[in-house]
């Protein structure tokens, strides 16, 4: 097969933030007649690994490819499209993409036809891109994160040409407007803000995925969560690496606290927002969240490390205090505030002292929810190129020490909760029970109850009657 590139990725460009004013554009069209009269009847397979980020890419992609005549299909083995959406947040986000795809490479030979593509944030990588090419020459589209505007035109050539076709290009990316999405679920939204991030955390390589950062229009925002409220949907979840940074980058003098004062406005029922980075998390941001009860009291605030040297050696711009101070205020300021962070155990010569800065601060500051990481190099960031003399034993060990004071907490938190009264949005029936409901409370505690399916999309009034570390049992008691 053939291979056409039309771009490859470049770390050093990815990492580009000479000051640049963000370029808006609308979908491009082009190749929209010829690929619909191509596929009539064909069926395409999606399978997303990673953030929120990548689940609404997922959503834009559904989105084109049905107003294109594709049907969705839960099959890989019946698609003649198979898009594999990955991550590289982790070695094992890679190592799960490396597994599926070793599963999918018998498909093309079964399906002549099949087109099978690339995406996401693992081909953004130069070394990675030229491992995956060489493994799996079978993979006959690659695209990067800033082309989802092109799919059509990308899928009609590697149809049309029969050669593999790679566009990967590292620059700040845009802003394109108008993409439709297929939403994956009824009730609650995701509606992306902001696009990219510029914090270039040491061990992160999202930055150099995701390009720089840039704000979607305040007026482009708002539309869509009116167009949400109307269509029905309960509880939108406002999306970017780094919320507060929100508007920053426009010339329309809003930051995020006056979007969320806006979007809260629009009378959605469930105003939730992903991911706040503490250092630009202003008081003002919090008397907004203090001010409206429809915006959730449940704050996702990554801390990383308890400790201020290896806080500084993350990039992460603030200090243990501040972090702490900024926890006080919004404590202080929101009643029933509940807190989740994400943290990363072994950081390079991460020491036992510095660790247990980290077991402290967690004790200190009882977060109802938490992701724990081990250090996982990510070729291209600074800290990857930094010696480590800490064994993985180690890091194993402090580990699970980190995960048993992070669920002694959350145990007591929960424990609290019996016996009072929650408001649960009914997302549908429980995985485990198919007899059972389950849901999310205001503060994002997952709950299981009896009741009838006709409560999906619901907010009801659900007694709590027994605690789990990671979920609730309760009763419905408003019928
Ligand atoms: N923009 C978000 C999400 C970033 S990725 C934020 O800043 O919070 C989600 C989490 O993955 C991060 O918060 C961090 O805890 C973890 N992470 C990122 N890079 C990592 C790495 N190289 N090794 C281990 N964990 C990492
Ligand atoms: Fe990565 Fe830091 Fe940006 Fe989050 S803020 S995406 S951890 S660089
Ligand atoms: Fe993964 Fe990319 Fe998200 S690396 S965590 S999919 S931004």
């Amino acid at each position: 097969m053939k291979t056409k590139i039309i771009n490859t990725p470049d770390m050093q460009k990815a990492a580009d933030r000479r000051p640049s004013s963000t370029v808006f554009s609308t979908m491009s069209v082009k190749s929209f007649d010829e690929l619909s009269k191509l596929i009539k009847g064909k069926k395409y397979y999606i399978r997303t690994y990673g953030c929120q980020a990548n689940i609404r890419d997922e959503e834009t992609m559904r989105g084109m490819l049905e107003n294109v005549g594709y049907i969705p299909s839960n099959e890989p083995e019946e698609a003649d499209l198979i898009i594999i959406n990955t991550c590289a947040v982790r070695e094992n986000a890679e190592d799960k993409v490396y597994g599926e795809i070793g599963n999918l490479k018998y498909l093309t030979k079964k399906n002549k036809e099949l087109v099978l593509g690339f995406c996401g944030c693992m081909v953004e990588q130069p070394e990675i891109l030229k491992r995956l090419m060489t493994t799996f020459p079978e993979v006959n589209l690659y695209f990067g994160t800033h082309e989802l505007g092109n799919l059509y035109s990308l899928i009609y050539a590697v149809l049309t040409n029969k050669e593999r076709i790679v566009s990967i290009e590292s620059k700040p990316g845009e802003v394109v407007e108008n993409l439709p999405a297929c939403r994956l679920n009824r009730f609650k939204a995701f509606v992306n803000i902001i696009y990219g991030c510029n914090k270039f955390c040491t061990y992160c390589i999202v930055p150099y995925t995701r390009g720089k950062e840039r704000s979607r229009k305040f007026e482009d925002v708002l539309d869509e969560c009116k167009s949400l409220v109307k269509a029905g949907y309960k509880e939108i979840t406002l999306l970017g690496q780094n919320v507060n940074a929100y508007g920053k980058d426009l010339d329309e003098q809003k930051d995020f606290a006056d979007l969320l004062e806006a979007v809260a406005k629009t009378g959605i029922e469930r105003l939730r927002f992903t991911t706040s980075h503490p250092w630009d998390f202003s008081s003002k941001m919090i008397d907004i969240i203090a001010k409206y009860p429809n915006i959730m009291k449940f704050i996702h605030l990554p801390v990383q490390s308890g400790n201020d040297k290896i806080l500084k050696l993350m990039g992460r711009r603030y200090s243990r205090q501040q972090y702490l101070d900024l926890v006080k205020e919004m404590r202080n300021k929101i009643p029933g505030l509940s807190l989740s962070t994400d943290i990363i155990v072994g950081f390079p010569n991460e020491t036992e002292d510095e660790f247990q800065d980290t077991v402290t601060l967690v004790d200190e500051v009882k977060y109802e929810a938490a992701f724990t990481f081990i250090y996982s190099p990510r070729k291209g960031t600074p800290a990857a190129k930094i010696e480590d003399n800490v064994p993985y034993a180690t890091k194993s060990k402090r580990f699970i020490e980190l995960v048993k004071h992070l669920e002694k907490h959350i145990e007591e938190k929960s424990n609290k909760m019996v016996g009072n009264v929650y408001k649960v949005l009914v997302d549908g029936t429980s995985k485990t029970d198919e007899g059972m409901l389950s849901g999310y409370t205001e503060e994002n505690k997952l709950v299981h109850f009896k009741g009838d399916e006709s409560l999906i999309g619901t907010i009801v009034d659900v007694k709590i009657t027994e605690s789990h570390t990671y979920s609730l049992i309760g009763e419905i008691v408003n019928g």
